[in-house]
This record gives structure tokens, C-alpha cells and sequence, in this order.
């Protein structure tokens, strides 16, 4: 067991730009940690991949951010929660959160009529990591899950208030409002991206649950349950790096959490393949 240093980053990995969601939220709630984002934009995306090269994949994003020292990791790639994270915790000492379980106990604490709606990508999907998890914590609960794919390249271009946006989700969503959902589970890194689109379809009555924020919650408490949460009253400083295409990240970014990013860099995957 390690004994992390309490000013000691906080590791946030994703796929790609999509962690940014689950980044934002953290930043927001734990002004004072210092971050370090990885994003392997180099092999975005990992939703349509095999969970064989997803776990290698994690595992490569994990120990880069281990040689960086951090205290915990989180795993804000739904995909790689799904399928990586037992690995992920069964290979490193350090504590791993992902997002899945914190996201299906919100939409556990959230429904009423016991209806949960979940989205993802198909890996997420196919695996069944939401629907299991509910199921667990809660066996009598009815859960309706759906790959919904084009969300993610629709997200990184930008569309969230297009027209084809609305078409798309209408097709996608109407499955979930013929089966009554009360809460639908945003279980993918790109959904908070397009909430407002889902939430005019979905309706007023249905509950989005964003899993960044609720794995941001549960960070918090673990950190201060470990007694490893950040004292220091400066706000945190920002690392981010990616494996390509950084101005474009960096744009992105910026544009998203409002705020310059002064440390970009590129790593090269080549160097992510521990030998
Ligand atoms: N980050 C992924 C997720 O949350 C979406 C993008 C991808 O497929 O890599 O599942």
C-alpha cells in the first residue's frame, strides 16, 4: 500500500477529448488538486474496440500517469470503466475510479418508477457494465440500454444544437420514452455534450445522469476518506498531454473548460508501450 503525498496530482485518462466532461467536473468541485489529463487522441476511439485492446490500451494510459506520481486515477472513459477497471485495480496499487458504478448508484437514488435508460457506446453497451452493475446493486430494477454511436463523432463536431443532432437522438431515444424511462444514464464521456438535445426529447420528466459528476463526488469522498485530499488553498494546477493532435485539444479544450490550457503536450504512443 502507498502513502500518497497530499499535494500529489489527481490522473484523469480518456480516449480522447471526451474526458473533459468528468475533468471539468472535478475541477470544479476540487479547485485546489492538481491535475494531470492524459487523452490518447492517437486511438480515439476506443468505443468500437475489442476489450482486448482496450485493456492494453488502459493499461498503457494508467502507467503513464503513474510514472507521473498521482494519488488516485480516474478512469473517465466509460468505455474503459466497463471493461479495463478490474484489471486496472487488479495490476496497480494506487486507488482507480471509474464511472460506472458511481453512475448507476445516482440513477439508483435517482428513479422513481424504478425504470432506468442507459447510453453508451457499443462497447459499453455490448459488455452490459451499467446493466449489470444496477442489477447488482438493486435486482428488481428494469434497466433498457442502447448503443448509440454517432453521438460521439456528432459531439466532437460540434453539433450540438444541429438539426441532424435532434434527428439522430430522436431515432436513438425513441426507445427509451416507449418504455417509460424516468432517468436515462449518460454513459459515455460525449452525452453531457449533447444534455440539452437528449433532455428535449427525452422530456423534462426524465432525469439525465451524468457519470462524470457522480465519479467526481465519489473522488472527493475517497480522497478525504484517505485523508489524501489536497490542503493547500492556491487552485490546482492543469497538465494536460495528449498522443496526437494537440492545437486541436488544445482549441477544444479551452473552449470548453473557459480557460487557457498553459501546459499542452504530445507524447509519443510509441512510448506508452512499456517493453
Ligand atoms: N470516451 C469514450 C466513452 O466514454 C467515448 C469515445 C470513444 O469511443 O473512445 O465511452
Amino acid at each position: 500500500m502507498h502513502f500518497f503525498n497530499k499535494s500529489a496530482p489527481i490522473g484523469i485518462f480518456d480516449s480522447g477529448i471526451g474526458g473533459l466532461t468528468v475533468a471539468k467536473r472535478v475541477m470544479s468541485i476540487l479547485t485546489n488538486e492538481n491535475i494531470i489529463y492524459f487523452g490518447d487522441t492517437a486511438r480515439v476511439p476506443y468505443g468500437s474496440k475489442s476489450n482486448s485492446t482496450v485493456i492494453e490500451y488502459s493499461i498503457q494510459d494508467a502507467q503513464f500517469l503513474i510514472k507521473k506520481n498521482v494519488k488516485l486515477i480516474i478512469v473517465a472513459c466509460n468505455t474503459a470503466s466497463s471493461i479495463a477497471l478490474d484489471t486496472l485495480r487488479e495490476k496497480f496499487d494506487i486507488p482507480i475510479i471509474g464511472v460506472i458504478e458511481p453512475g448507476a448508484n445516482l440513477a439508483l437514488e435517482t428513479t422513481k418508477n424504478r425504470k432506468i435508460g442507459v447510453i453508451g457506446t457499443s462497447a459499453t453497451i455490448n459488455n452490459k457494465a451499467y446493466s449489470e452493475k444496477l442489477k447488482q446493486l438493486d435486482s428488481k430494477i428494469e434497466v433498457f440500454e442502447k448503443a448509440c454511436p454517432l453521438f460521439v463523432p456528432i459531439a466532437e463536431e460540434g453539433w450540438l444544437n444541429h438539426p441532424a443532432t435532434k434527428l439522430v437522438a430522436k431515432e436513438y431515444l425513441q426507445y427509451f420514452i416507449d418504455n417509460n424511462v424516468d432517468t436515462l444514464v449518460l454513459g459515455c464521456t460525449h452525452y453531457p455534450l449533447l444534455a440539452a438535445t437528449i433532455q428535449e426529447i427525452m422530456g423534462e420528466k426524465v432525469t439525465l445522469i451524468d457519470s462524470g459528476f457522480a465519479a467526481s463526488l465519489q473522488v472527493e469522498n475517497h480522497l478525504k476518506g484517505r485523508g489524501i485530499r489536497n490542503d493547500s488553498v492556491q487552485l490546482g494546477t492543469k497538465e494536460f498531454y495528449v498522443s496526437d493532435l494537440p492545437d486541436k485539444f488544445k482549441s477544444v479544450a479551452e473552449r470548453f473548460l473557459g480557460s487557457e490550457l498553459t501546459h499542452i503536450e504530445k507524447i509519443d504512443v510509441e512510448s506508452l508501450i512499456v517493453r
